[in-house]
């Protein structure tokens, strides 16, 4: 159990830690290119060092020093592996893409949660290219076979950039062009970094087209998680100010920044600059009186991991807010839609489900109270921020799973200010 105090006022400066979908394909890419690369400010999230021993195991180097690691990749992989991914999601659908062009067998698995997790909608895809992918009655483990790729039209029904990315790894050992389009556009990491590494991508609107390609080593430094700094931005618009430093703000991932100007919460975007092909910015959150919002289908991939956290903005703001067309909680590390409505529910705040996303009636305070993690690090981080903005603060059950994201969340939240 961890004990979270009620704070009246919170401000701060913060670095948060690296971002784990570019820190995921920094290690994984550079792992299959011809050459050594250094990734800098790296996550070393529980979810990112099962992409190392994954990657370790399929025959590539990495050495690890503080947030820098240094990669040799192996263009040839190791067959015959087992490839424990772990709680990580990212892992297993990016690699059984990456690997299934390769010649090589593997298996892919991982824990209970991730077991649980749907693998069809990236082996259904893998077979149009012709890829030898088999699931254990849709999910893992999976069983990847040697096979010869050819290239072919995907068009996904989800906007997932985990499935999205399984498509395009594999076609980079197809004969032929792979296209691959999806109904909103889905966090662009994968498209943006091969470019960088020489691939032969193009991308257009929601659709990228790739051919066989061989990879060069790239050195990554590493932006700062908005998924992790969006617990800090939630703060300042709560209880006080905060400034993030040095945050990813690729137009794919910034949704929560929509709904920020839909709730009326004061924020602006300092020292922005660009870092190995993504956007960063500095940013300044300020405490501000809420409004309830409403949000769609077409809002939710740039704001899908940090959904959990707005609604429970949405508990603190002026109204009844509604937000739909985000099913895909429903398969995360938990059910987000009955985790985070619980997680409100036993703070003292009014939430609803819905099929595909949750109604809220906002009040002026919380109570407070024990909320579990239910073992979904953004549950366990989603509920910490709620206690600290609570009246009488209380207890999250369950907390170690935030080293999946962010070993060190509790050791920042309790940094004393103001
Ligand atoms: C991720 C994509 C998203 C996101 C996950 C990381 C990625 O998943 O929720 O935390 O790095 O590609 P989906 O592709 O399932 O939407």
């Amino acid at each position: 159990m961890q004990r979270i105090d009620a704070r009246e006022y919170f401000s701060g400066e913060f670095d948060l830690p690296g971002d784990k979908s570019i820190t995921h394909r920094a290690v994984m890419l550079n792992s299959g290119a011809d050459g050594e690369a250094i990734v800098s400010n790296a996550l070393m999230g529980e979810d990112c060092l099962s992409t190392c021993r994954c990657m370790r195991a399929l025959g590539a180097k990495i050495d690890v020093d503080g947030t820098t690691m240094r990669v040799r990749g192996t263009p040839k992989f190791q067959s015959g592996v087992e490839l424990d991914c772990g709680n990580s999601g990212t892992t297993i659908r990016l690699l059984t893409g990456f690997v299934s062009g390769k010649g090589i067998e593997a298996k892919l698995y991982g824990d209970e949660s991730l077991s649980a997790r749907p693998m069809k909608r990236v082996s259904d895809p893998l077979s149009l290219l012709g890829a030898n992918v088999k699931t254990t009655d849709g999910h893992a483990p999976v069983y990847v076979s040697p096979a010869v790729l050819h290239g072919a039209d995907i068009s996904l029904s989800i906007s997932s950039a985990q499935v999205k990315s399984a498509a395009i790894l594999a076609g980079l050992s197809a004969g032929g062009e792979t296209r691959v389009s999806e109904p909103v556009k889905s966090r662009d990491h994968t498209e943006r970094m091969l470019a960088a590494m020489g691939a032969n991508i193009c991308v257009d609107g929601n659709s990228v087209t790739v051919k066989r390609s061989e990879l060069r080593a790239t050195d990554v430094c590493v932006p700062s998680d908005i998924s992790s700094a969006a617990y800090f931005m939630a703060l300042g618009a709560l209880k006080g100010k905060t400034l993030c430093k040095n945050v990813g703000v690729n137009s794919t991932r910034t949704g929560i920044l929509s709904a920020f100007d839909k709730l009326g919460v004061r924020y602006s975007l300092l020292n922005k600059r660009v870092s190995a092909g993504e956007e960063t910015a500095d940013i300044l959150v300020e405490k501000s009186p809420m409004r309830a919002i409403e949000l769609g289908y077409q809002d939710v991939p740039a704001m899908i991991d940090e959904l959990p956290l707005i609604a429970l903005l949405c508990a603190f703001a002026d109204g009844e807010s509604r937000i739909t067309g985000a099913k895909e909680l429903r398969v995360k590390e938990s059910d987000r839609i009955r985790t985070t409505a619980e997680l409100i529910r036993n703070l003292g705040g009014e939430c609803e489900e819905l099929p595909d996303g949750f109604v809220i009636r906002g009040k002026k305070s919380l109570r407070g109270g024990t909320i579990d993690s239910y073992l979904d690090h953004r549950i366990a981080m989603t509920g910490a921020i709620g206690l600290l903005a609570s009246q009488n603060g209380g207890y999250v059950a369950r907390p170690e799973c935030c080293a999946i994201s962010f070993p060190d969340f509790f050791k920042k939240l309790d940094v004393k200010n103001g």
